[in-house]
């Protein structure tokens, strides 16, 4: 690689900015398109895979990077199934821990699969074949442990796993305590379905930074967890449903969202680095939508969204700034009965498939992640005893030393 100047001024050495367009590593997981909004995983168009894959099916292609035979389908589905319980103390901490106001839902579940590791004989074990048990072992309990934490946050006991019901099903299962639907069972595969991957997103390569280091499957996930947490990652879908809430009635949306971006405000659910064309994802989400809201009798909030995502095509599609996934996944998932503050939770859920996936992609072909600062500091100088320093009229940094103990 040619030198780069790695001492200068600030402003004056030109790199991207949140590592736009820099690649990390080569994968066979899953491709973003942006241009022309396509979105594949392993080569097949996720339009495919929402019309005709199961979740369990999806997370085979990406661990193995094929489609499963009948049997070995059958079989992986068993193996995921076996590992859905929990350890009781994992279930006691979400109780206690999802009664407490400053414990939000991805705090818990980061919490909770961290614990899970004291469970785990091999979690430190660093051979392909452990690896590939706890991606299967974790991306099974996630789901339990998410349906546990939205039912303790209404004060009410985990429901355990059923092994007669898929992914999907069980899971909806363990959060309401009892069976769905079939149709609301598939569109929640569906939802788990879109979710799973997508490229290097800040979740994953978290995930694999932390697995670059040759540190374990739980370690990794905890660290795709807490970067999905933030708001401009998975916590967007929350927000926009909050938004939605907020405006109240679709003859608010057109005034509202106006004012917003007057405002310079960001509109949750909206833009994404690598799309620059409508998210296939909100697509085939808004599709969804359309028949749940109908069902549930929440049009209105459909409504609302409609009107948002016309008023920002308008002003912003130019830019490139469309719908992503996480607008139309919460009208949907609300009108299933699902409470906001579950549906970061439930992008985890699903998005670990992905995560555990690259990981071992990773681990089979390993470097550690190691770029480089430039440093705009102060040129080198030297320590200055107590008596001889002075406080400086403007503090070098945005927040000050000074803050009143609490
Ligand atoms: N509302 C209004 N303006 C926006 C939005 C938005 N949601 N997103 C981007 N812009 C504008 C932004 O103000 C900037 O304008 P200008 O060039 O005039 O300064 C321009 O578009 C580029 O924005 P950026 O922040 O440089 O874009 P980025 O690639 O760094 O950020 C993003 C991508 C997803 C963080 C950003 O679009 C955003 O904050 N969106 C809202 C949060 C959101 O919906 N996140 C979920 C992403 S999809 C699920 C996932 O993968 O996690």
């Amino acid at each position: 690689m040619s030198e780069v100047k790695l001492v200068a001024k600030p402003g004056e050495v030109q790199f991207p900015k949140g590592l736009e367009g820099v690649i990390a590593r080569e994968t066979t997981k899953s491709y973003v398109d942006g241009q022309r909004g396509r979105l594949y995983y392993h080569g097949i168009p996720i339009e495919e895979l929402a019309e005709n894959s199961t979740y369990e099916e999806t997370f085979f292609l990406l661990l193995y990077d094929r489609l499963p035979t009948e049997g070995e389908l059958e079989y992986f589905k068993s193996r995921m199934v076996q590992y859905r319980e929990l350890p009781s103390e994992v279930y006691d901490y979400i109780c206690k821990a999802s009664s407490r106001y400053n414990d939000t839902p991805m705090s818990v579940l980061r919490t909770a699969v961290s614990m899970l590791a004291s469970f785990d004989d091999s979690a430190e074990e660093d051979s392909l074949p452990a690896h590939e048990r706890e991606a299967i072992k974790i991306t099974s309990r996630m789901a339990t442990i998410t349906a546990a934490i939205g039912r303790a946050r209404k004060g009410l006991a985990p429901i355990h796993p059923r092994p007669d019901l898929s992914h999907a099903a069980n899971f909806l299962y363990m959060l309401f305590g009892e069976e769905p639907d079939p149709y609301y069972a598939r569109v929640m595969d569906v939802i788990l379905i879109l979710h799973a991957d997508h490229g290097c997103n800040a979740s994953t390569f978290a995930t694999l930074v932390v697995k670059s280091t040759l540190s374990d499957m739980y370690s990794s996930v905890v660290a795709g967890i807490a970067a999905l947490k933030g708001p401009l990652h998975g916590g967007a879908n929350q927000r926009a449903l909050r938004m939605l809430k907020e405006i109240g009635e679709p003859e608010n949306a057109e005034a509202w969202v106006l004012k917003a971006l007057e405002k310079k405000r960001r509109i949750m659910g909206f833009g994404h680095r690598v799309y620059k064309a409508y998210d296939p994802r909100a697509r085939i989400l808004h599709d969804y939508a359309v028949e749940v809201t109908k069902r549930a009798g929440t049009e209105k909030y459909l409504k609302m969204a409609e009107i948002i995502e016309r008023v920002m095509i308008e002003r912003l599609g130019k830019k490139g700034i469309f719908p992503n996934v996480d607008f139309y996944s919460g009208v949907v998932m609300s009108s299933m009965g699902i409470d906001d503050e579950l549906f970061t939770p439930i992008f985890a859920t699903s998005r670990v498939a992905g995560w555990t996936a690259h990981a071992l992609e990773q681990r089979v072909d390993n470097r550690i992640y190691r770029p480089r600062f430039v440093y705009v500091g102060p040129e080198i100088d030297h320590w200055v005893p107590l008596e001889e320093r002075v406080k400086p009229e403007k503090e070098p940094t945005p927040f000050t030393p000074l803050e009143k103990l609490v």
